[in-house]
């Protein structure tokens, strides 16, 4: 199976599980990129049974209106019971590195929302340790240069995503080289240097379920019992 085929059964699985578990009326949280634009593509069958979408970027909010599917505020809800998302990364504590897309803020101010985190990835996202994908940080542009000091005395080498501004009007500094043996400490350590807005480890708030799309099909897969969340 292809990885976009990998991607697409994945995506396809995500609206089954959504179809099983949202409440009819209820919200849902979606993620970016071209994973997700699968499941938003496949969610048609369900329009009448969602309340809305809370979306994690501009090119998910057009997608999702395209559909006819209502958009709503995270602030105007009392609930998000489901987000739907997926990874550049992701290991076996389900910790993640996110942002390939550049939505990553957006997207983690959801997933910190949901009470459910669905990680839809295709096979190759699955890794034993974070960090061969450099890692996104969302930047102020005022801080790029301090920021890219702070993130290269920590190990890393970071680069400028050229002609890329977040839908918050921010850089993307792309850091290769870090080592991360500690996803949640490496998490907090980047978010407290000033003029970061935020960093793609999804560690603290990690998935709670992962859909992957493999050569044999996919895989629903839970974390490790040990992994404490939130
Ligand atoms: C966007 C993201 C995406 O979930 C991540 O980049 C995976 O993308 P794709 O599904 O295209 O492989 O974090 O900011």
């Amino acid at each position: 199976m292809s990885q976009e085929r990998q991607k697409q059964a994945a995506a396809e699985a995500a609206v089954d599980y959504v179809a099983a578990h949202l409440e009819a009326g209820a919200a849902l949280g979606v993620g970016t990129g071209s994973t997700v634009n699968f499941f938003i593509d496949a969610l048609s069958p369900l329009k009448e049974q969602l309340g809305g979408a809370i979306a994690s970027s501009e090119a998910t909010r057009q997608r999702l209106a395209k559909l006819g599917i209502p958009l709503l505020d995270l602030n105007d809800i009392d609930r998000l019971a489901i987000y739907v998302d997926g990874a550049d990364e992701i290991d076996h504590d389900f910790a993640m590195i996110k942002g390939g897309g550049g939505a990553l803020t957006r997207e983690k101010i959801i997933a910190a929302a949901a009470d459910v985190f669905v990680c839809i990835a295709d096979a190759g996202k699955r890794v034993d340790r974070l960090g061969n994908f450099p890692l996104p940080v969302e930047v102020i542009p005022l801080a790029k240069r301090l920021v890219a000091g702070q993130l290269t005395a920590l190990g890393g080498r970071p680069l400028l995503r050229e002609g890329f501004v977040t839908d918050n009007g921010n850089l993307i500094l792309d850091v290769a080289g870090l080592s991360i043996h500690d996803p949640q400490a490496l998490e907090a350590t980047i978010n407290q240097i000033t003029g970061v807005v935020c960093n793609g480890l999804f560690a603290a708030r990690g998935a709670d379920i992962l859909l992957l799309g493999t050569e044999n099909g996919v895989l629903t897969c839970a974390p490790p019992a040990a992994t404490l969340r939130r």
